[in-house]
């Protein structure tokens, strides 16, 4: 530690503390401008000039100076207020005072230090700057002439985002912040870089004019969206969600945010909301009285029995989900019960369940950074998860940690420094982890010995033999599993989610063995850590929101619709008709059920075909709790009344448990005390950072099944998965991600589109056994040759049509 004195105050700092840090600590306040906590020092600004006794006759910038024993430190003598309001007055040299119709007005930091600093005048004079707005972009605003070169969103895109979008172009007084070749912006529209400008000279577009920032309520909550469970604060007026605002402090990611949480929050106040129960009377949906609704659903319900059914989204609050599963397994009498088509947590309910003993992953996000060596499986994680995307960048290029990659296409992960891509064929990732098993059995790496089982099991996976299969060669092979071995800490990431079937049980068992072997488990920085695809997958699980013993699963449920066995079908929250594998056969199913109950926020593609409609409330209009997916529970509030007649799931469920006969807990509080899992937290108590539950792991050591999936030749291996901009099909309600991403595509190689002679954007119908479906090409330097990639999102195109289900589907391709 190094002591010294600030203000006349003593303080006590780390040695490679800065004195800003020292004085903030000492709860002195020194203005900055330039400096934020969770970029690299810069110093452009001097805004935070200090006189220090050993530098007599110089000013220093605080914010860059390192501490020193004994250092005496002033902050606001007349030298230096006085420096201060020089560099105002320069920064304002050019700066236009278009303040009145700036969006940033009381919220701007210049104008903040203008008023701290009594600058009411300037000395100086210039002529104004006469940039071109850019405005080429939906969703921010680029106004240079505002700027005060900073450069804290170069440095975000770069340090945080790892997109290097931003960039300082010209030199002198032309100096300005540009893009490559100073084009539009084409970026990922993330926000991070509005986030930090402290001026008006970056926007973000769809909150324009809306609202004063002083004149709206910003209520905290947490990110509706995956399942990394980014905290927010949500600008209110009028009842109405007008924007996300950045609070630097909130949340592990400190306030950072990806498109989706940043831009995709329009569906809470959408026009489009449903806000009446609907009934369906001589063939048409027309509005009635939710009396009316639920008694009819009563009915259904109880005639059904266990011939009923429920599906429900893991984007319902746990409380919520403890309801459902009453009315259905007390009330109604049914074990039928699933969620995300059963493909969604396999992963991790049978996955990691067996291998760990406990369905969830031993690590946590935090682990991440905390990390030697990071291998990423089958997962493009910026894209599914991109805020753990950020993390993972900032583990790789401050901390130095190594990152592995297995994955079927390339992403912007392997784009990192240093990165290690090992590109599989498509459908082989269980046998190349076995194989990296293999090589640590047979070369005596294994710190806990493989049984005799799971050693014999792993005979057939040598890595020559593995290498034929997966395309991967040998000593790459052999070079990961040394790597992994030799990590004091390593951590095991991969994706599970509705659209990846591959990452299901066999993928986790593979994961697990690798972590049990490398005796990477139970140690801070290691383990394994499954990212799911919803806000509250993991919760979903830790609720038991699957089915019972002698239960249909979602799958078999439709099957069972389809023919009769299931009479009555409640789907909350979820859109089977978009997002399940086989678009036909779900539709079919969903026809032939005798009566069909969806809630949900809007009249979706599976809520057109129901008999009755319930509206329901989004994540803003309630109280309840989400379980990330590293098991952070957290809770969230109401920030606005629900809209209409709409109601939580939370009063509805209750509602149709007293109307059959049973007691429901009468607040989320009461029902987050019934769920075993989370036993020892105290829902009252819940604060802002959450709670993880505790967690026994029981490692066994599981011989996982390896299959390849062979495409016949002359075929595309199809991958669906999750776009950068959507998480399941909501986001297509946030105005913000449809307007960067609002199609469907498919992505392939620039060889395969020079050899069917496929320009970008043409449209190309791609053909399965399942069906035909026609979609925009986008040719992509990730795709390897014969892989194509299509997002599963898109109502207008639905991948499902031609996806069943398989973790690779042979498609052809014709224009
Ligand atoms: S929106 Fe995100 S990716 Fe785009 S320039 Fe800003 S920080 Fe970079
Ligand atoms: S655009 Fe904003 S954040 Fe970027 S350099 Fe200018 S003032 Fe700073
Ligand atoms: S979608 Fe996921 S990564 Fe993005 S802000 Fe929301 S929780 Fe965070
Ligand atoms: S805040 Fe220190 S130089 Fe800008």
């Amino acid at each position: 530690m190094v002591t010294l004195t600030i203000d006349d105050k003593q303080v006590s700092v780390e040695k490679d503390a800065t004195i800003y840090d020292a004085a903030k600590a000492a709860g002195i306040n020194i203005p900055i401008l330039c400096h934020d906590k969770k970029l690299k020092p810069f110093g452009a600004c001097r805004m935070c000039l200090v006189e220090v006794e050993q530098m007599k006759g110089r000013l220093i910038p605080a914010c860059t100076t390192p501490v020193t024993e004994g250092m005496i430190v002033r902050s606001s003598t007349p030298p230096v207020d006085k420096a201060r309001k020089l560099v105002l007055e320069l920064l304002m040299l050019n700066h236009p005072l278009d303040c009145p119709v700036c969006d940033k007005g009381g919220d701007c930091e210049l104008q903040n230090l203008a008023y701290d600093h009594k600058v009411n005048s300037n000395r100086l004079a210039d002529e104004k700057f006469h940039h071109e707005i850019d405005y080429n972009n939906p969703l921010i605003e680029r106004d240079q002439n505002r700027c005060v070169l900073c450069g804290k969103c170069v440095r975000i895109c770069d340090e945080i985002v790892a997109r290097g979008a931003l960039t300082f172009i010209s030199r002198g007084i032309e100096t300005k912040i540009g893009t490559e070749f100073d084009g539009p912006l084409s970026c990922e529209f993330c926000g991070s870089c509005i986030s930090v400008c402290p001026v008006g000279a970056l926007l973000a577009r769809p909150f324009k004019f809306k609202s004063r920032f002083w004149a709206m309520t910003k209520k905290k909550s947490v990110c509706g969206y995956c399942g990394t469970g980014c905290n927010v604060t949500l600008g209110v007026k009028d009842n109405k969600v007008l924007t996300t605002v950045y609070d630097e402090n909130q949340g592990f990611h400190n306030g950072q945010l990806c498109v989706r949480g940043r831009f995709g929050y329009q569906f809470i106040s959408s026009d489009k909301r449903l806000k009446n129960p609907l009934i369906r009377k001589n063939g048409q949906l027309v509005e009635a009285g939710w009396d009316e609704a639920l008694s009819l659903v009563v009915e259904r319900l109880k005639e059904a029995g266990s011939a009923a059914a429920a599906l429900a989204t893991p984007r319902m609050t746990n409380e919520e989900l403890v309801l459902l599963k009453q009315l259905m397994t007390q009330q109604v009498g049914s074990q039928n019960i699933d969620h995300s088509a059963g493909y969604g947590h396999a992963a991790v309910s049978e996955g990691l369940g067996k291998s760990l003993g406990v369905a969830a992953s031993s690590a946590t996000i935090l682990d991440i950074q905390k990390s030697n060596l990071i291998l990423a499986i089958k997962t493009d994680v910026y894209e599914t998860h991109p805020v753990v995307g950020f993390e993972i960048n900032m583990a790789v290029k401050n901390k130095g940690a190594s990152l592995q990659i297995v994955s079927d296409k390339r992403g912007k992960l392997s784009r990192l420094p240093g990165a290690n891509l090992l590109l599989n064929k498509p459908g082989s990732d269980v046998a190349l982890l076995n194989a990296v098993a293999k090589v640590l059995v047979d070369e005596n790496l294994a710190v806990t010995p493989a049984t005799a089982e799971l050693a014999a099991a792993l005979n057939d996976f040598t890595p020559e033999k593995v290498a034929e299969l997966t395309g991967v060669a040998a000593d790459a092979i052999r070079g990961l599993a040394r790597a992994y071995a030799a990590a004091e800490k390593a951590i095991i990431l991969f994706t599970a989610g509705l659209a990846y079937p591959g990452a299901d049980a066999q993928l986790a068992h593979a994961a697990a063995n690798l972590a049990i072997l490398g005796g990477k488990l139970g140690k801070e920085g290691s383990g394994i850590l499954a990212l799911q695809e919803k806000n509250n997958s993991q919760g979903a699980l830790d609720v038991g929101f699957i089915p019972g013993a002698g239960g249909l699963d979602a799958q078999q449920i439709l099957a069972g619709c389809a023919n009769g066995s299931v009479k009555t079908l409640l789907i909350a929250g979820e859109n089977p008709v978009v997002s399940y594998p086989g678009q036909l056969s779900v539709k079919k199913a969903l026809d032939a059920v005798e009566f069909l109950v969806v809630a949900d926020l809007f009249l979706t593609e599976t809520a057109q075909m129901a008999d009755v409609v319930l509206p329901v409330c989004s994540y803003a209009e309630k109280e309840g709790t989400f379980t990330s997916t590293d098991r952070r529970v957290q809770k969230i509030a109401a920030v606005i009344p629900a809209i209409g007649q709409s109601r939580s799931e939370f009063q509805v469920y209750g509602e149709l448990i007293r109307q059959l006969g049973g007691q429901p807990a009468v607040t989320p509080a009461e029902a987050f005390a019934q769920i075993s899992a989370y036993a020892g937290i105290s829902y009252n108590e819940l604060g802002e950072a959450g709670a993880f539950p505790s967690l026994k792991l029981q490692p066994v050591q599981v011989v996982p099944k390896a299959t390849t999936a062979a495409v016949e030749p002359g075929k595309f291996a199809l991958l669906t998965g999750a776009a950068l901009y959507h998480c399941g099909t909501m986001s297509l309600h946030g105005e913000g991600t449809v307007s960067v991403c609002g199609e469907a595509y498919v992505e392939l190689s620039r060889s395969d589109a020079a050899k069917m002679n496929i320009a970008e954007g043409a449209e190309v119908k791609l053909t399965s056994a399942a069906g035909t479906v026609c979609v925009k090409a986008r040719i992509s330097p990730r795709m390897p040759e014969g892989v194509v990639f299509a997002p599963y999102h898109f109502a207008d195109a639905p991948i499902n049509t031609v996806w069943s289900g398989a973790a690779v589907t042979g498609v052809t391709i014709s224009k």
